[in-house]
């Protein structure tokens, strides 16, 4: 479904529904209230599309890979960023290079779990914490659903429970909130960093 939505945008369709145009706006606000920057660290970033969130990290001086199974919206992204430092990759969330398991400082999920089958999200929440390295972070922003409410998606939006989910072994909740009129989870998770010699 998303390879033909890209491929349909590059031969004169509607643009896809979920692009921004830019960096989403929840990842900015995060970013600059933090004052993120990325000199020396490794960010990634899940189901990337046309790379914005990506290039802006990029700009923000991290390392940036970004990843996403439909190759039209890599093409897409490689072609709109000629001079672009970021690293980027067809992937999917539920075959992974084995080489990036804890190798990222800054991991950001923006909608891609919710675009998948329900079936998946456990999996999926799975593989995309096993990406972030000791005393890394992993930002997650979905749209919310009620806990037990009946969906029809795509997407099917996460509930607090699933959001929770992304807590795992050492990748420990921080923070969860619901913005955007409660119609959005932003949740931000850290792994404890390793103690030297322990
Ligand atoms: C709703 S869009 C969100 C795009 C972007 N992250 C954002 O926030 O605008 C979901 C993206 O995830 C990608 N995607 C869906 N399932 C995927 C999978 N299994 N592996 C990698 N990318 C996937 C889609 O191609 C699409 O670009």
């Amino acid at each position: 479904m998303f390879e033909q939505i890209y491929a349909g945008a590059e031969t004169g369709g509607a643009r896809p529904p979920w692009d921004y145009g830019a960096a989403r706006p929840q990842l900015v606000e995060w970013a600059e209230a933090r004052k993120l920057a990325g000199a020396g660290l490794r960010a990634l970033v899940v189901g990337c599309g046309y790379g914005d969130d990506a290039e802006f990290l990029a700009q923000l001086g991290f390392r940036t890979t970004g990843f996403d199974f439909a190759p039209t919206a890599i093409a897409a992204a490689l072609r709109n960023n000629p001079t672009t430092e970021v690293d980027y990759h067809v992937a999917d969330v539920m075959d992974l290079p084995r080489e990036w398991q804890g190798r990222f400082d800054l991991v950001v999920e923006s909608l891609t779990v919710q675009s998948m089958p329900p079936e998946q999200h456990a999996a999926a929440t799975q593989s995309i914490g096993a990406l972030v390295t000791s005393g890394g972070t992993l930002l997650v922003l979905a749209t919310t659903r009620d806990e037990g409410s009946e969906w029809t998606g795509p997407p099917w939006p996460l509930t607090r429970s699933e959001i929770e989910a992304f807590a795992s072994g050492d990748l420990l909740m921080r923070r969860v909130e619901r913005i955007e009129g409660g119609a959005w989870w932003r949740a931000e998770l850290s792994r404890a960093a390793a103690v030297p010699g322990a």
